[in-house]
């Protein structure tokens, strides 16, 4: 990461300076304290803080690379099973990092994020004609929607290959000892990784949960890891940008700021503002509290949130990812009949029109009340990835302390799966069948 701009002003938020933010200070480091030492509330899920700098070593990283290797060498596509923080932090690494227009060799296809019949009937027929490999990840192991798609994909890839063979072709993630996955996983003689039990699924894409599917698309976790251990170092120091990222938020929401948008500039960044939003959303959102975690991808956006953003109710702040350089090189061509009036810009790079877009539209919205917040880095790569990743997952800790909440428990999550089950008719919810039934009635 180059740099991080703070445009907060009491013009922006009536109230929050430079100079307020920074009375923060002490209550972030303390928070950081908290979140480095394990003396807070959900401290038996701080196994994320020390992942690139201790849990990840080479020997692992090896491990994980030669099973990786394998299902790269055998398959023409692998399917990535898992939802939430089993499967958005691979998803935001890969789609950062690979060709748009390219599958990654092998395709790395997702399934188990949604219960979409269509989309798991498209999916079995376009995998049909393919040779395919299968990482399941499941912390639990009992995850809807992931079981329902790799009972799926299993019986398909079996009924392909033979039961022997997809066993060699499918590769589980899961807790060390408990849930159907592992026993699974063992009955069958598949390669597995353990998710420990001190890491929470929105906070593990630097263990094999994401690690696993990027190596399997061609890039580089040894370089991923390095970003993050370096950011690591960086915010173990009291002082650090993650702790001023908390205090600027934590300010900005107590003074009436009720919704952060993750803005991007470039499309390859969109997955990475759903990984965002899960680990704020999930880490925050929680006793009657917590900041909104929104999102745009600009200039798209701009031709459809663009509006609210500039001129609608002012209870949001921005928190811009600005990424320096592209890998490609595009140049307007002149034109010689000029009848879309362009060759003012004839000669310039694409990207020069989108940094005048981004500038353009982030003084507009500093203009307009919005607070912003500006994080540049180089360039898209596993090493700038990995340090954005551990920056916003340390952010997230001295932040979720910072607001008063436990930033590493969901419990909000399990009420829909109640109700569900309930309305499924599982058996142990027959109450639960009962009371939901008589309300609809
Ligand atoms: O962050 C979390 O804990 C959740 O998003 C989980 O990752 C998600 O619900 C999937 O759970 P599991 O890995 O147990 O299938």
């Amino acid at each position: 990461m180059k740099t991080f701009d703070i445009n907060v002003n009491d013009a922006t938020c009536p109230g929050v300076t430079l100079e307020s933010i920074q009375e923060l200070q002490n209550e972030a480091t303390q928070a950081l304290n908290t979140v480095l030492n394990g003396t807070g509330a959900g401290n038996d899920f701080l196994g994320w803080v020390n992942l690139p700098s201790e849990t990840i070593n080479s020997d692992l990283i090896d491990e994980i690379t030669s099973v990786a290797n394998v299902l790269r060498a055998e398959c023409e596509a692998v399917v990535c099973i898992g939802i939430g923080g089993s499967y958005l932090g691979a998803k935001a690494v890969i789609e950062a990092l690979k060709n748009q227009f390219a599958p990654t060799k092998p395709e790395l296809l997702f399934a188990g994020h949604n219960i979409g019949e269509d989309y798991l009937a498209e999916l079995m027929d376009y995998l049909a004609d393919k040779r395919f490999g299968i990482i399941v990840i499941s912390k639990s192991g009992t995850t809807t929607e992931p079981a329902i798609a790799f009972r799926l994909l299993r019986n398909l890839l079996e009924s392909k290959v033979g039961r022997e063979e997809a066993a060699k072709l499918t590769v589980a993630i899961t807790d060390a000892k408990r849930g159907a996955l592992r026993t699974l996983a063992t009955e069958e003689g598949y390669a597995s990784f353990i998710i420990d039990d001190n890491i929470g699924g929105r906070f593990s894409v630097l263990s094999p949960v994401g690690l696993l599917p990027i190596a399997v698309a061609g890039f580089n976790i040894r370089a991923l890891i390095q970003g993050a251990a370096d950011m690591q170092t960086i915010c173990a120091k009291p002082g650090n940008p993650a702790e001023l990222y908390a205090m600027t938020r934590n300010a900005l929401y107590r003074a009436g700021k009720k919704t952060e948008i993750l803005v991007n500039y470039n499309p390859k960044l969109h997955f990475f503002a759903e990984w965002w939003k899960q680990l704020y959303g999930e880490s925050e959102g929680k006793d009657l509290k917590g900041i909104f975690p929104a999102a745009v991808d600009n200039s798209t956006d701009l031709h459809s949130m663009g509006q609210w953003i500039q001129d609608g109710e002012r209870t949001i702040f921005e928190t811009v990812i600005s990424v320096e350089n592209q890998q490609r090189e595009v140049v307007i061509p002149t034109d010689e009949a000029n009848l879309d009036g362009l060759n003012f810009i004839a000669g310039k790079r694409v990207d020069h029109v989108n940094k005048m877009a981004e500038l353009g539209t982030r003084i507009a919205h500093i203009d307009g009340g919005v607070p912003e917040l500006t994080l540049t880095i180089s360039e898209l790569s596993e090493y700038t990835l990995g340090q954005l990743i551990y920056f916003f997952e340390i952010g997230c800790g001295i932040s979720g302390y910072m607001l008063g909440v436990n930033p590493f428990n969901q419990p909000g999550v399990e009420d829909y799966k109640r109700n569900m089950f309930a309305l499924l008719e599982k058996p142990g919810y027959e109450a639960e069948t009962k009371a939901i039934k008589a309300r609809l009635n």
